[in-house]
């Protein structure tokens, strides 16, 4: 549930967004930032919001590819959590895993969120530079002093500050030259380093504190309140209207829910309840692409138990949820499961794993995909109290046995375990993943989109615009549409040169194209090509369909 800290300033008012931390490259051998986003707008994946008015900062859209893609990867969400949960495997105890989809508002009472923590916990501390517009968040804006002689007395004793956003180490790193210069120029003096972050200095330390970003100094503002919360108002007249607030997160939604789908449905515990949509920060840092947006879309999972099974269930599903991002083409050393540190969890879990990627902006450090949480009862106590409604759920498969057989049944607060993905932030890694350079390729950068969520399925070409060959295109076309549809597009191109139509369809993350050749009619053949390896085998035409399907599991 950590985030790598603000390390850019962030001009919110500004209508173009920043350009993403690592700029061209990121850490060392990361992918080049600034070529993925270009591929993404001039392939139709993903566009600046409102772009012809110059943008909104931490707003994005999706084109028809990246509508797709992520359409694909919620839909794979959906199967494999709600659908047939963990691909039809069995839980910790060989119980099946049972879960069922919900759909929530996203303006809810706002006493969900006094009740969640949000109203007056969601706020953050933001700092303002009053000549450069930058913004920072001030308990990741660091100080650091260097004091010369700082136990004499008069001129001798000097102090020099230089601030920057992260760990001391790195806000020294970033000013090692002049710190060098420093010691250099006062090396028989006595030197020593202190450091704080910007909400730990007193007014006198703020006021002398130089900003980050254009080092002017008395320029920053005092610590505020920075509420992440959008706020509106219900009802048509102004000054009567409630105030309510866009939801920050889905989880919640279940929670409040709960009650309702016991007693509703036949369901026992344990089992999970998923919710998928809009959710709403008004984040201080906007940055990094769709990395942290204000406007984004999250898929979670609040799975309910008993107490005394909830670690068996949480290593579950931390298990379960770093596999499947796998299973979607995240592998290798790009995308770890790390474990919270005991001081890191929030005081009500006993466990919390961030599925990580390492993005070409975080590189060589990861960013959080996805966290699997044990909550505790914590939310449905928080609820019950606020709410005066009992949320306590009856098991009557517990308690002791009675002459009869059956059990006296136990009545208690479930345990959850919540998985909770970010839906755009998924689609930013697979895009990340998927981006390759290759300059031996008549198109150097191609997508290797696994083809569960690749877009574009597959592509159809009649080598050349005769010889009855755009017929029988056509009609592998919309045998292929027929069957596909729903997870994704059939592309068909005769312009151009085959190599030219392979390379728009290898930019595009299409993992199979066919194309009708002179031999088709004759022998009912058709070669397929493989987008990564570019090689080429013959089939029979009516074997196509099965083809991409075996393929897309
Ligand atoms: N209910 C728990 C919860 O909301 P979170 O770690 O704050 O936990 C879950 O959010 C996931 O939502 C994150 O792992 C991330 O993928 C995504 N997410 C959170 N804030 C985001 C933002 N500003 N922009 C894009 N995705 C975000």
């Amino acid at each position: 549930m950590s985030e790598p800290a603000a390390r850019q300033p962030d001009p919110s008012a500004a209508s173009s967004p920043p350009p993403p931390a690592g700029g061209a490259g990121g850490g060392a051998g990361a992918k080049p930032m600034d070529a993925i986003m270009a591929l993404c707008k001039r392939r139709g994946f993903i566009y600046q919001a409102s772009e012809i008015y110059g943008g909104i900062n931490g707003f994005w859209d999706y084109g028809p590819l990246g509508a797709q893609l992520k359409k694909n990867l919620k839909e794979a969400w959906w199967q494999d959590m709600i659908m047939r949960p963990c691909w039809g495997r069995k839980g910790p105890g060989g119980e099946a895993v049972r879960c069922l989809p919900l759909e929530t508002c996203i303006i809810q009472h706002p006493k969900v969120w006094e009740a969640s923590g949000h109203v007056g916990g969601f706020n953050d501390v933001s700092v303002d530079c009053r000549v450069c517009k930058s913004r920072f968040r001030a308990d990741h804006l660091t100080v650091v002093s260097v004091d010369i002689n700082p136990f004499m007395a008069g001129e001798a004793r000097k102090t020099f500050l230089f601030s920057g956003m992260g760990t001391p180490d790195e806000v020294k790193a970033a000013n090692k030259k002049k710190i060098d210069k420093l010691i250099e120029a006062n090396r028989q003096q006595e030197v020593i380093f202190t450091a704080a972050t910007y909400l730990e200095l007193n007014e006198e330390g703020r006021a002398a504190c130089p900003c980050p970003e254009c080092d002017e100094k008395k320029s920053l503002t005092e610590p505020r309140q920075f509420g992440l919360m959008f706020e509106s108002g219900t009802g048509a007249v102004r000054g009567e209207q409630m105030k309510v607030y866009l939801r920050p997160e889905t989880a919640q939604g279940i929670f409040v829910q709960f009650k309702n789908v016991v007693d509703t449905t036949r369901v026992k515990i344990p089992f999970g309840i998923g919710n998928t949509g809009k959710s709403f920060r008004n984040e201080i840092t906007p940055r990094n692409f769709t990395y942290r947006s204000r406007e984004f879309e999250q898929m979670e999972l609040e799975f309910f138990c008993h107490p005394e099974e909830s670690q068996a269930w949480y290593r579950f599903w931390r298990d379960f949820r770093m596999e499947w991002w796998q299973s979607l083409g995240l592998k290798g050393e790009n995308l770890q499961l790390r474990e919270h540190a005991k001081d890191e969890l929030s005081h009500y879990s006993t466990g919390t794993s961030d599925v990580e990627y390492r993005f070409p902006f975080t590189a060589p450090d990861f960013g959080e995909l996805e966290g699997v949480a044990h909550r505790g009862c914590y939310d449905l106590t928080q609820h019950q109290q606020h709410s005066g409604v009992k949320l306590e759920y009856f098991d009557t498969d517990r308690g002791e046995v009675l002459p009869n057989g059956g059990r006296r049944g136990e009545r208690y607060l479930p345990h959850v375990i919540e998985p909770a993905a970010g839906l755009d932030r998924g689609v930013l890694a697979i895009l990340c993943e998927a981006y390759t350079k290759d300059e031996s390729r008549p198109s150097p950068e191609l997508m290797k989109f696994h083809p569960r969520v690749a877009p574009i399925k597959a592509a159809v070409f009649p080598l050349v615009n005769k010889d009855g060959m755009p017929e029988i295109a056509e009609k592998l076309h919309a045998d292929l549409t027929a069957k596909f549809w729903r997870e994704g597009f059939i592309e068909t191109d005769a312009k151009q040169s085959i190599g030219k139509r392979y390379a728009r369809m290898d930019e595009a993350g299409t993992p199979f194209c066919f194309t009708i050749d002179g031999d088709t009619a004759k022998d009912q053949t058709v070669t397929v090509r493989d987008r990564d390896t570019g090689k080429q085998e013959r089939i029979a035409i009516d074997r196509v369909v099965g083809y991409v399907a075996e393929r897309l599991q």
